[in-house]
């Protein structure tokens, strides 16, 4: 596990975005494609638009990468608050992503059929292949959730490899979110994370006890690399590195 530590949100950003562009070169030399599954939230949408702005939509072969989520709110895509519409916005339109390239979540069915639906797509991506993203981009609520893991939920307790529904009792909705197995399945995994209003949450889940009903981010755990994207303020109640 990496931490990359940096005094604010903007250097945090960059540094990210390098990563991502790496991550993209190495993959698309190894298989001919990367396979990355977004993060929803507000956190990635600056990131979004620094990788479709002039300083980085030429470093990757865009042509050759694939877009997942890795959850979604169950509400209809053109939704303030959708994912895919976030990242539609910030990364995926100014980009010119062909729609081949991009596979999110069927908010049009229920939330069970859309979580079954999604995980067909991901077996039928994959094909005899392992479901093995090659970048899952994570954030982290300030009470440790991630994707939509969310406490207390029974998703956490889920062995499957695939997307599940998840029900929100304090907000009364509900989400889909990929399983942790899944997730665990990835290349490399990558938080990013800032602002003093997520340190209890980073400190909970990298250096708190094991508690993942309480602290569902420390479920992920994948077979690849797990990186920490993060600013001062986010880190600043974690021991001193
Ligand atoms: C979502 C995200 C979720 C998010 C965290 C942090 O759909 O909301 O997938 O896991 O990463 O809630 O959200 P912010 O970046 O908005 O703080």
């Amino acid at each position: 596990m990496q931490l990359h530590i940096h005094p604010t949100a903007e250097r945090v950003l960059t540094d990210l975005a390098d990563f991502f562009v790496a991550q993209a070169a190495e993959a698309i030399a190894a298989r001919g494609r990367f396979v990355v599954a977004l993060s929803g939230g507000s956190s990635p949408k600056k990131l979004y638009e620094l990788l479709a702005s002039p300083a980085y939509r030429e470093k990757v072969a865009w042509p050759q990468v694939f877009f997942f989520f890795g959850d979604e709110r169950n509400v209809p895509a053109t939704d303030a608050e959708s994912n895919y519409r976030m990242a539609n916005e910030a990364l995926l339109k100014p980009l010119g992503i062909a729609a081949a390239q991009v596979f999110a979540v069927d908010t049009t069915l229920p939330p069970a059929e859309a979580a079954a639906a999604y995980t067909e797509t991901i077996r039928q991506f994959f094909g005899a292949e392992e479901a093995r993203f090659d970048l899952v981009l994570l954030g982290l609520g300030d009470n440790s959730h991630t994707a939509s893991l969310f406490p207390h939920t029974p998703v956490l307790h889920d062995a499957s490899v695939g997307a599940r529904k998840v029900f929100l009792t304090d907000k009364n909705v509900f989400r889909i979110t990929l399983t942790a197995p899944l997730i665990n399945q990835a290349r490399a995994v990558a938080f990013l994370v800032y602002g003093q209003d997520k340190a209890a949450a980073v400190r909970h889940v990298l250096h708190d006890a094991r508690d993942v009903e309480e602290f569902p981010a420390q479920l992920i755990a994948p077979a690849g690399e797990t990186h920490w994207f993060l600013d001062q303020a986010a880190a600043s109640l974690l021991p001193k590195q």
